[in-house]
């Protein structure tokens, strides 16, 4: 039997990276996953994979930036499933742009596509936990939203966003039996960060800051995420875990 039998779970940005390795564990630990991306092509892959193997999932175009789209993918969710459960809002972009060289409209797609969404997401799905009695949401921040990295102001700001909005709606809906907590991911090997790894002198640096010898890998995220979408993390609301090998530990 699977620890989250019978939830509905909604997984954003899906079709790639750690989205993928969350709505795979997931499915295989028993919920009904809802898979979204803008890469709709890439997210109907990973639904199949996952129906392929005998999970139940379901794919949708989404631009969780859009109010609109939020609107239409949770009641579409709701019409076919009846309840959301585990919300997790992890689709995002980075963007490695030094503060003074950062455009305005960087600026605005970082914090649409990376903060907005997470604020979208929470306030469509919060009223349908609220009628369901509980629920749980994981929102997928950095450890740029717990350390002050460089060259990255935007993408920095936004994450600290996602980490403080997280803990503001965690206070707000635990009277609602709703949890919220951040999940704050270190160097991990995706396909965001492919060329950063494969770049010796970068992935040098990555190592430079890690506590562990090696970069994470997002199936290593997605066990946090596990963790807590499920009831083994029952009592834990509003807290911000660190999955990055010991970066923020130094
Ligand atoms: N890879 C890392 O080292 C790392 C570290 C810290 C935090 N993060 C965060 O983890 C999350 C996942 O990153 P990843 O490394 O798996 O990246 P990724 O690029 O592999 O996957 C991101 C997914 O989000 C989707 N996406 C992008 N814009 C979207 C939009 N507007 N609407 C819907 N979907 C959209 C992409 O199509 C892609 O499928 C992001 O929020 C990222 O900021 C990543």
């Amino acid at each position: 039997m699977g620890t989250l039998n019978g939830k509905v779970a909604i997984v954003t940005g899906a079709g790639s990276g750690m989205g993928r390795e969350e709505a795979i564990l997931l499915a295989k630990e028993g919920a009904t996953v809802v898979l979204t991306d803008i890469n709709e092509a890439a997210v109907q892959v990973v639904a199949q994979e996952i129906t392929t193997n005998g999970g139940e999932a379901i794919a949708f175009a989404h631009n969780v930036a859009s109010e609109e789209e939020w609107i239409k993918v949770v009641e579409d969710t709701i019409k076919k499933y009846s309840t959301i459960d585990v919300l997790v809002n992890n689709a995002g972009i980075s963007l490695a742009v030094n503060l003074l060289d950062t455009t305005m409209d960087q600026w605005n797609k970082v914090m649409n596509i990376n903060v907005a969404s997470v604020f979208l997401g929470m306030k469509h799905v919060i009223p349908h936990m609220k009628s369901n009695n509980g629920g749980s949401i994981i929102n997928i921040s950095s450890i740029a939203g717990l350390t002050g990295g460089s060259g990255a102001g935007a993408y920095t700001a936004s994450k600290g966003a996602v980490r403080m909005l997280s803990k503001a709606a965690a206070v707000d809906y635990g009277k609602d039996h709703i949890r919220v907590n951040s999940v704050h991911p270190g160097f991990i090997e995706t396909p965001m960060t492919t060329d950063m790894v494969a770049d010796d002198r970068m992935l040098a640096w990555f190592l430079s800051q890690t506590a562990l010898p090696r970069v994470g890998q997002a199936s290593e995220v997605a066990q946090a995420v596990l963790f807590l979408a499920s009831d083994a993390s029952s009592y834990i609301t509003g807290i911000e875990l660190p999955v990055d090998g010991g970066v923020t530990a130094k």
